[in-house]
């Protein structure tokens, strides 16, 4: 089926419409595991410092910015989609985690959060339907990153059976490294695509490419907020 666009050139329509029914009283939303992966070998769980803060872009159901979270992460989630973020919010709450998780929206084609100085910045499958320039609002995102911090990118590298977008021409890493136009400044960590068993929503398992990009600040590196 064709999603419907319609009734915001943003996607908001969209997104607010998949996001309707969300119920925080239900089972919190898993972590993505190409995420964990990642935070694991970079060592970001425990956070580097008490008061480690990161940024998630277009967080959706809010997995990965619980489960940071809960490993002691302060985390600013920003979505275009207030159902999402009330319902992230609430969870939070009912986890004992609202004081280390706050949400904010933003359509990330105009704003990001006011700037600060954030440890980790990523965003998971920041994927939508419309056409969106997500080099800039990604480049704009990253600014924040303090000096040794980590910028982190997982798209989708091939089309799970369930996905909504079906598509066989996924950007390689090498491609969305480019993309984001961060060059020098940054040490690139991990740039490639991995293969993992994915369970679908409703059952069924297939095999999945995550397409992953993280690099370091280096002191003094990048542009700034
Ligand atoms: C494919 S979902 C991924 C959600 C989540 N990161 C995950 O991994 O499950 C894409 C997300 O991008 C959000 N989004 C789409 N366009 C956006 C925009 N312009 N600004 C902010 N968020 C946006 C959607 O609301 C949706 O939650």
């Amino acid at each position: 089926m064709e999603p419907d666009t319609t009734r915001s050139p943003s996607g908001r329509g969209f997104w607010e419409q998949r996001y309707r029914d969300e119920d925080p009283s239900g089972p919190p939303p898993a972590p993505n595991p190409a995420f964990t992966a990642l935070a694991g070998e970079l060592s970001l769980v425990p956070p580097p410092s008490e008061g480690s803060r990161a940024l998630e872009l277009a967080c959706g159901r809010g997995g990965d910015a619980l489960w940071l979270a809960a490993a002691g992460w302060r985390v600013t989630a920003v979505d275009i989609a207030e159902h999402a973020l009330s319902a992230l919010a609430e969870r939070a709450r009912r986890a004992g985690l609202g004081d280390r998780l706050d949400v904010e929206r933003h359509d990330l084609a105009r704003s990001v959060p006011a700037p600060g100085s954030r440890d980790l910045v990523y965003a998971n499958y920041f994927h939508t339907v419309v056409d969106l320039d997500r080099g800039a609002a990604l480049r704009r995102a990253a600014r924040s990153v303090a000096d040794g911090g980590v910028f982190a990118v997982i798209d989708h590298g091939s089309s799970a059976p369930w996905s909504w977008e079906q598509r066989d021409d996924h950007p390689s890493a090498e491609d969305l490294w480019r993309s984001l136009g961060l060059g020098a400044g940054w040490t690139l960590l991990v740039c490639e695509g991995r293969s993992r068993l994915a369970r679908g929503p409703h059952g069924g398992t297939a095999t999945v490419v995550d397409t992953v990009v993280a690099a370091r600040r280096r002191a003094g590196g990048g542009e700034r907020a």
